[in-house]
């Protein structure tokens, strides 16, 4: 008869223990400490740096499943929510957990198309930045300094105060976003048109100069939201965990968000699409595919844009991005790294290197060339998947605080180092 448990026998000392297995897939990290070699041992912890088999939490925002290349944001698959819906109700699925009816959809739309200003001071404060300073620190740098114009954002627990700082940071990434891209040009801020959608409002404090009204191309502004789909949440990734572990101190949430954009600045999380970019140029024509395939294959450089931790077949993502791509360059006309990345693809998957490690294209291997045909410079690449991802993050946070089982993020380790010693005064020391 199957059991629900573990036996587990600690050769050391003989003993025989029952692990309960929860939810049919894992064991509870704090069920190993009573294993014990004599009641002054501490018990066992399990160790896993970087987290790869460990789940640090339960959640019901996101699935996917790796080995079929599924991704699902509150059971929709992304594929579906990519062609049918937008930005703002996916933002809303995925805090709420439900899709909006259209009453809820309208208010959640006015709430956020009505909180995208900016106090007046924090355009002298990204003002202060260096021109050259990169996007990705301004943008983390404002939306901590928000915590220091909203101090009702500390009611952690109040959930009417954490509704109120999720429409903040939805609308307000945006125009923080757009500000920082402005200031690096020397161009002055444009205000938010209310009148636009999510992302024609964004091109437009991008983009507009002198003109009165700024025309947001209706295809670059309908790609520009689907991305924003694509990247609005994956689960328990880097950035994601920033926030819930710096938000289990119950800092208020521009804080604990600051530190998640900190996170995805990082060049493992944020940043590849920027190194796909590189390469391709790199490359140069198709011609020189053969000879970059072999110099993977000879593990001296990395096809990037391939590959991923959790993905063994095609990222969904990558797939919807690839069409997207195709819209995009009929509006701003045929791309040649476009040619050479989609025969890269060809090569690559056909390639019994590539095809027995399970390597396939991921999201960031055709965002580059799209962000770039669009005019985004590549400094803003990471700041663009931040807009789109502080759905999940927001999302992630309040799942957090609500979980009854989480506490202050707090892991344990493994000291390997002195034990204790004397101090040696200076005029001693060899
Ligand atoms: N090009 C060539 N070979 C690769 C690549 C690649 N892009 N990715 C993995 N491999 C090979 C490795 O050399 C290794 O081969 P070996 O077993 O013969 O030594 C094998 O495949 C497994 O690779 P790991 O590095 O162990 O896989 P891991 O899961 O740790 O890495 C990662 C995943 C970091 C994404 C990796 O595939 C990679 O570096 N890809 C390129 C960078 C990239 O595109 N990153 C974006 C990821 S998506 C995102 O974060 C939003």
């Amino acid at each position: 008869m199957s059991k629900d448990t573990l036996t587990v026998t600690d050769n050391r000392t003989g003993r025989t223990y029952e692990i309960p297995v929860v939810e049919n897939c894992a064991v509870s990290a704090m069920n190993f400490r009573q294993i014990k070699v004599d009641d002054d041992d501490f018990g066992l912890m399990v160790y896993d740096p970087g987290f790869k088999n460990t789940a640090s939490c339960v959640s019901r925002i996101t699935f996917i499943d790796g080995e079929k290349g599924i991704l699902r944001y509150r059971g929709y698959p992304i594929d579906q929510l990519a062609k049918k819906s937008s930005f703002l109700e996916v933002a809303y699925l995925i805090t709420k957990g439900e899709l909006p009816t259209a009453a809820q959809m309208t208010e959640f739309q006015y709430k956020i198309t009505h909180h995208t200003l900016l106090h007046e001071s924090l355009k002298d404060f990204i003002s202060s930045f260096n021109r050259d300073g990169h996007p990705m620190g301004i943008v983390a740098s404002t939306v901590a300094a928000l915590s220091t114009f909203y101090p009702d954002a500390k009611e952690i627990a109040d959930p009417e105060s954490r509704q109120l700082q999720m429409y903040r940071l939805l609308a307000k990434m945006p125009t923080i976003a757009a500000f920082a891209f402005r200031h690096s040009l020397g161009q002055f801020f444009v205000y938010p048109d209310n009148t636009l959608s999510y992302s024609g409002n964004f091109l437009s404090m991008l983009f507009k100069m002198t003109e009165p009204k700024y025309e947001p191309n209706p295809i670059l502004e309908k790609v520009l939201d689907v991305l924003f789909i694509l990247h609005a949440d994956h689960e328990q990734n880097c950035s994601a965990n920033a926030m819930r572990s710096v938000g289990s101190s119950q800092v208020n949430p521009f804080c604990a968000m600051s530190g998640a954009i900190s996170a995805l600045y990082g060049p493992l999380h944020g940043g590849a699409n920027e190194a796909v970019l590189r390469m391709l140029r790199q490359i140069g024509k198709k011609e020189n595919i053969p000879d970059f395939i072999q110099k993977c294959k000879k593990r001296e450089v990395r096809l990037m844009g391939f590959g991923h931790r959790v993905y063994k077949n095609y990222d969904p993502r990558a797939t919807i991005i690839k069409e997207l791509a195709h819209q995009v360059f009929e509006v701003t006309g045929s791309n040649p790294l476009l040619d050479i990345a989609l025969e890269l693809e060809k090569i690559a998957l056909e390639d019994e290197y590539f095809v027995k490690r399970k390597l396939y294209p991921n999201v960031d291997f055709y965002s580059g060339i799209i962000y770039q045909a669009m005019g985004f410079p590549v400094e803003l690449y990471p700041v663009l998947f931040a807009i789109g991802r502080t759905a999940g993050w927001l999302a992630q946070w309040e799942e957090m605080l609500l979980d009854k089982d989480q506490k202050i993020a707090r892991p344990r380790q493994i000291y390997l180092g002195e034990g204790e010693r004397d101090y040696v005064p200076m005029d001693q020391r060899g």
